[in-house]
């Protein structure tokens, strides 16, 4: 990917492969060299199309491309792109590439804890594989999404949690994300209460085995107007130092 533009949104340096997660520009006429990857891979398209084998995929395209599996990847209009490289694992179970358009999938009949349930959440499953312990997943919350009396509960994760924002607002106890906001968060960190103004539409990835979601016993008061306080990497913390200054200023 040498000739797109990319912004490097996670990278695990401590792995061979040093797996990432990364948005890229996909210029028009763009082709990956045969056999460029040997990570598996996940694409979700944002923007343009992206052929994968000779399929398309479109905008909410999702595409599965296990290393083992031979791929011809390419754009002929361009594309935006989330690309999301892991490593390939004794235990991954996939080897076939599989393509979903998530516009023409159904929501999944699934149902959360009353606890949440003012957050009227829906899923989309895209890839889950046990063995190894991935699951993607498409997530909306709806509009004016507040918990009872202004109190919620915080929850974690026995694995790790990684969130790109499409569209909508989803407010935390670190501030508001909004369309193209990313978190990557190791598992057992507390997160929320969370509430959403306009409602959010997110793709969601969890990895690590015993995926749950647990929530706190005792409820938190949900500041609606958050400060922006993320936790950033050392070399990313000078960016919460950016401060707005007049230009009307003589
Ligand atoms: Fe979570």
């Amino acid at each position: 990917m040498a000739d797109c533009d990319s912004k490097l949104l996670s990278v695990d340096d401590r792995s061979p492969q040093n797996d990432f997660t990364a948005v890229v520009n996909l210029p028009p006429g763009w082709r990956a060299p045969e056999s460029a990857f040997d990570a598996d891979l996940e694409i979700f398209v944002l923007e343009g199309v992206v052929g994968v084998n000779g399929m398309a995929v479109g905008g909410d395209g999702y595409a599965l491309v296990p290393a083992a599996a031979g791929v011809n990847l390419h754009s002929d209009t361009g594309a935006r792109a989330l690309f999301f490289a892991l490593p390939r694992l004794e235990t991954t179970t996939e080897t076939e590439i599989r393509v979903i358009d998530c516009w023409n999938i159904e929501w999944d009949d699934v149902s959360y804890s009353g606890e949440v349930a003012f957050l009227g959440l829906r899923r989309k499953t895209l890839h889950v594989d046990e063995p190894a312990g991935r699951r993607s997943v498409l997530l909306a919350v709806q509009s004016h999404a507040i918990p009872p009396e202004r109190r919620g509960r915080k929850e974690h994760h026995p694995c790790t949690e990684e969130f790109y924002l499409l569209g909508g607002d989803l407010i935390s106890d670190r501030g508001t994300m909004r369309e193209g906001a990313y978190f990557w968060r190791p598992e057992e960190i507390e997160h929320g209460p969370f509430a959403s103004r306009t409602g959010c539409l997110a793709f969601v990835r969890f990895q690590g085995h015993n995926f749950a979601n647990h929530l706190s016993e005792e409820t938190h008061e949900i500041d609606l107007y958050p400060q922006y306080r993320p936790i950033l990497p050392a070399e990313m913390c000078r960016k919460l130092d950016w401060e707005w200054r007049s230009a009307f200023r003589t």
